[in-house]
């Protein structure tokens, strides 16, 4: 069978089997797919060429404020931290007394921490977590009292901007959500791959009640996970629903053995961390990008992304490692 050429990045060609398909409504959509998938392989290329200095497996690195420089220590007073551990980051909303109310501050340190992690190519996965007794209980409302309705659409649309740059990061981003996950919170937990739920979590969009709309992504991403009906209510009653419930409607992952949605979500982390990075990150795009194209595209993308991810060295590995009897030792690449 022939094979044609389909588009490439540096290292890589994709391709296909019928050259008719070029001119296809369905190829078209292919190709936007494609070039989401090309933006996510860059930064891999991009790493599998560099030595990665200085990066012990334990090594914690902290930082309170995206502006201000390495501490060394966790002194903070920024409502946003941020450490790493190993290749994992740590992001955590910091207003316990507010019960991490979202303000734009916090969506200003969200952002940039969520580009720290994602440039940084020896980490592999984030867990986003609250202090204290909550993972974020929505938008700030006191920010509400004086801010005019254009005031208010800018600070949706930064909302917006935050969300996109987790749910589109290269790497997964896992949210641990406790205590409770309201409007603006929950719709920033939702714009993660994984919500981690603690069994008593609440979660829900109250808006309504203050007589608001969620603008967040509440109306659109929480039936893609749940359902329009459900979704419904919540939204027009304001009812909450347990850490529980997300878990058996199969929005959220439960706890396991482990104590809570934060230890929860570092296993998690983990256990993707030690998986190669490639077929991750391709994982993460077929999964967001494919949920919204036809099936028979995204099926194609995927076939094409198989066999790319055939190629690669880490592939080579793995399949050597099993037949060989022991554990892969993947690189990146
Ligand atoms: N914005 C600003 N402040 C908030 C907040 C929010 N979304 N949610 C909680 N807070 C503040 C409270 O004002 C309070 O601050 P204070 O001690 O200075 O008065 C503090 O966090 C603790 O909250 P409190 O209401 O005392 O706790 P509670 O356990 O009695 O109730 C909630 C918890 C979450 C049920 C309640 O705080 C609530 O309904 N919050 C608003 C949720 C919401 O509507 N989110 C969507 C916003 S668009």
């Amino acid at each position: 069978m022939g094979v044609t050429a389909l588009g490439s990045t540096k290292s890589t060609t994709f391709v296909t089997s019928d050259p008719s398909r070029f001119r296809s409504p369905k190829f078209a959509e292919l190709g936007l797919l494609i070039r989401r998938f090309v933006g996510a392989m860059l930064p891999i290329s991009h790493a599998s060429m560099r030595i990665r200095v200085g990066v012990c497996a334990r090594e914690e690195r902290r930082f309170s404020g995206a502006r201000q420089s390495w501490t060394g220590g966790r002194v903070s007073t920024e409502p946003v931290e941020y450490h790493e551990q190993g290749d994992i980051a740590f992001i955590t909303l910091n207003r316990p007394e507010k019960l991490n109310a979202l303000n734009p501050r916090v969506f200003e340190l969200l952002d940039d921490f969520i580009t720290r992690f994602a440039d940084d190519d020896s980490l592999k996965v984030a867990v986003l977590h609250g202090n204290g007794t909550s993972f974020a209980a929505g938008a700030d409302i006191e920010h509400y009292v004086d801010i005019d309705a254009v005031q208010y659409l800018d600070f949706m649309r930064s909302g917006n901007g935050v969300q996109l740059k987790y749910s589109q990061c290269p790497k997964p981003v896992i949210a641990a959500v406790h205590g409770y996950a309201l409007g603006g919170g929950l719709e920033l937990a939702l714009a993660c791959d994984f919500i981690v739920a603690a069994p008593d979590a609440q979660m829900g969009l109250p808006e309504v009640r203050l007589g608001l709309l969620p603008g967040g992504g509440g109306t659109q991403r929480l039936p893609r996970l749940i359902g329009t009906t459900r979704t419904a209510e919540i939204l027009m009653t304001a009812k909450r629903f347990s850490g529980d419930q997300a878990v058996e409607w199969g929005m959220a992952l439960g706890l396991g053995d482990h104590e809570d949605a934060l230890a929860a979500a570092t296993a998690l982390a983990e256990r993707i961390a030690l998986q190669a990075v490639l077929p991750i990150r391709m994982a993460k795009v077929l999964l967001r990008s494919g949920a919204d194209a036809s099936l028979d595209a995204a099926m194609d993308l995927e076939q094409s992304m198989g066999a790319m991810i055939f190629t690669t060295a880490d592939a080579r590995e793995g399949i050597r490692a099993f037949v060989e009897k022991r554990r892969p030792e993947f690189k990146g690449n």
